[in-house]
C-alpha cells in the first residue's frame, strides 16, 4: 500500500475529519476532558467544518496523506503563518494527526517536510508547533530536528494546558530529511 501526500481537496473533508477524531481519542483521553473527545467529536459536525475550511481560501491550508492519492486519507497536516508571537519563526504547523494503525511509518516525517517544502516556496524558512506538553509524541518533533524554543498554556478543548513550543530555523534541514 503506497500513501501519497498532496494537498487536501474539498472532498477529502469526511476522511480528515475521520482522521481527526480517531486521532484525538486515541492520543487526548488522560490529556482532554471525556465530554470533548465523546460529544464534541462528532462526525456530522467536523465533517461540515472541514468542509468550510477546505472550501475556504485562507492563509490556512492542508496537506493530506492518501492511500494511492484517490484512496482513503489516512493523516493529514494544516499550517499557516506563525502565531506565537515571542517567537521569531515565519510559518507555524497547526495540527498534524495520523489514523492509529498508520503511525510509526515514516508518513509524520513525510508530512512535516511536505509542509516544510510549501514553506520554501512561499519564501518562508522557519516555522514551530504547539504540542501540548503532556502528548508524549512531543518526542517526534525532537526526533526531526525541532527545537524546544518556548512555553506557553494555551486554550485547547474548553480546558487551559501548558505546551511546548518547538522550533526549526532552518526548514531546508527538515526538507532534506524527507530521504531518510
Ligand atoms: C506524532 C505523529 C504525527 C508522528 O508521525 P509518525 O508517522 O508516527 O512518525 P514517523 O514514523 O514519521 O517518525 C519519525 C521519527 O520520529 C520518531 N518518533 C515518532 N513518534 C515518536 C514518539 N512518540 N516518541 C519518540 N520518537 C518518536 C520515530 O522513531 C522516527 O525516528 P527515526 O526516523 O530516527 O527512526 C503520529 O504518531 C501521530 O499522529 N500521533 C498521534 C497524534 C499526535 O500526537 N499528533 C501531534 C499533535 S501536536
Amino acid at each position: 500500500m503506497s500513501v501519497v501526500v498532496r494537498e487536501a481537496e474539498l472532498s477529502d473533508a469526511h476522511g480528515v475529519a475521520r482522521v481527526e477524531i480517531d486521532a484525538w481519542r486515541d492520543t487526548y483521553p488522560t490529556l482532554l476532558p471525556s465530554a470533548h473527545l465523546v460529544g464534541g467529536l462528532d462526525m456530522a459536525r467536523r465533517t461540515v467544518f472541514w468542509r468550510h475550511r477546505l472550501s475556504t481560501r485562507s492563509a490556512l491550508r492542508t496537506v493530506v496523506g492518501a492511500v494511492n492519492s484517490r484512496g482513503p486519507i489516512v493523516g493529514y497536516a494544516t499550517w499557516g503563518p506563525c502565531r506565537v508571537d515571542t517567537l521569531e519563526s515565519g510559518g507555524q504547523l497547526f495540527e498534524l494527526y495520523l489514523l492509529p494503525d498508520h503511525q510509526g511509518r515514516g508518513l509524520g516525517r513525510r508530512l512535516c517536510a511536505a509542509v516544510g517544502e510549501y514553506f520554501l516556496k512561499a519564501g518562508v524558512s522557519s516555522m514551530c508547533v504547539e504540542v501540548l506538553e503532556g502528548n508524549p509524541n512531543r518526542f517526534f518533533y525532537e526526533a526531526i530536528g525541532g527545537r524546544l524554543a518556548a512555553r506557553a498554556r494555551h486554550p485547547f478543548a474548553g480546558t487551559i494546558l501548558p505546551t511546548l513550543i518547538y522550533a526549526w530555523d532552518n526548514l531546508e534541514l527538515l526538507v532534506g530529511e524527507r530521504a531518510r
